[in-house]
């Protein structure tokens, strides 16, 4: 498996960095996808031995270079950021143009295998324009030559991920929340390192090649609930109270005024939290088994990673000594 090339898209994002290191550390020759490789050489002044490849999904640019020689590739990439060029499109737009030029640039430089980290949610359940368009990108890359893996998350717990960032500035600067319904939406997180250990597991384990897989974490909470969680984790106290009149639009203007999330992220999230996202299929535990990190213990490391903002604890043993 090291012998082959793996070309990593999104590389500059919250999971690809992560899956970057990892590979880094066992050894696994990896190409990095990216727009900028300034933004990439200051992100990670030490892995100056990485090779990158300047391109971009959505204008399909630099892609045929990326991909030549390479046997599997990562596509970890949204449209949902502030993001340069394109203007006038919707993130779904974009994404579906992203999914479409990297399906074809791969199967003409023979890549074996696309692994896609999409989204949750049952289709035909309400699901929102953001979930939808993770599982369009979902099915335009499985519907050409290569054989496309997508692993389906929910919530993933991990310091610099959007969904954990909200949820921490809220508890941390709210004691008394006032929540629309959708704070009781059931969801099922899932720790940033049991989501690396599936998708570094796909490539090792052939079965996995052109097929869906749902991945979450042990334990089911209510939204409600994962902020009480987070919060005890901190020794704080905190109430949170529902009203049926707060929309979804309302909400996420006012998570925009307590979070530093952009707007262009927290409007699709948010939209996302009328639907359940939990795992209804475990048949990914036959074949990648994996310990998977309890809430607490994930939230914990999570926030002894954190380097700036409320919750930040300095180290691992800071927040062991609490629990
Ligand atoms: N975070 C979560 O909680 C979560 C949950 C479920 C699923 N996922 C899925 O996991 C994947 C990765 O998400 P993430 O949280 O790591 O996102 P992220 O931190 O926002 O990173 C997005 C990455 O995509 C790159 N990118 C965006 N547009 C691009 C383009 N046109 N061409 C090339 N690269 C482009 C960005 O590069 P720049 O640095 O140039 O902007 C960045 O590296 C996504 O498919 C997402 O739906 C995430």
């Amino acid at each position: 498996m090291k012998d082959q090339l793996v070309l990593l898209t999104g590389a500059t994002g919250f999971i690809g960095g992560r899956l970057l290191r990892r590979f880094h550390e066992q050894g696994i020759r990896v190409r990095c996808l990216v727009r900028s490789p300034k933004k990439f050489q200051t992100l990670y002044p030490n892995l100056s031995d990485i090779e990158l490849a300047e391109g971009d999904l959505v204008q399909g640019t630099g892609l045929a270079e990326a991909l030549q020689g390479v046997q599997a590739s990562y596509y970890l990439v949204h449209s949902m950021g502030p993001s340069p060029g394109s203007a006038g499109k919707g993130f779904a737009e974009k994404d579906r143009l992203a999914a479409r030029n990297f399906r074809r640039a791969a199967e003409e430089a023979g890549v074996e295998r696309i692994i896609y980290l999409s989204g949750l949610g049952e289709q035909g359940s309400g699901l929102s324009t953001h979930l939808s368009s993770r599982q369009e990108v979902g099915q335009i890359l499985a519907s050409g030559t290569v054989a496309a893996t997508e692993l389906r998350a929910g919530v993933i717990i991990g310091s610099g991920g959007a969904s954990f960032e909200i949820i921490r500035y809220l508890t941390e600067r709210l004691p008394v929340m006032v929540a629309p319904r959708w704070v009781d939406t059931r969801c099922q997180p899932i720790y940033v390192e049991n989501v690396l250990d599936y998708l570094a597991g796909c490539l090792e384990v052939p079965e996995t090649a052109g097929q869906i897989f749902e991945i979450c974490g042990p334990d089911q909470f209510s939204y409600r609930e994962l902020m009480l969680t987070y919060a005890r984790v901190r020794g704080l106290t905190r109430f949170i109270l529902t009203v049926p009149v707060l929309t979804p639009k309302l909400s996420s203007y006012w998570v925009q005024l307590v979070t530093p999330i952009p707007g262009s992220l927290v409007q699709p999230l948010i939209g996302g939290l009328k639907s359940e996202v939990i795992c209804l299929d475990t048949r990914i535990h036959d074949l990648i088994p994996v310990r998977l990190i309890p809430m607490e213990e994930a939230i914990c490391t999570a926030l002894s990673e954190e380097e700036q903002g409320p919750g930040a604890l300095p180290s691992r043993q800071a927040c062991l000594f609490r629990e």
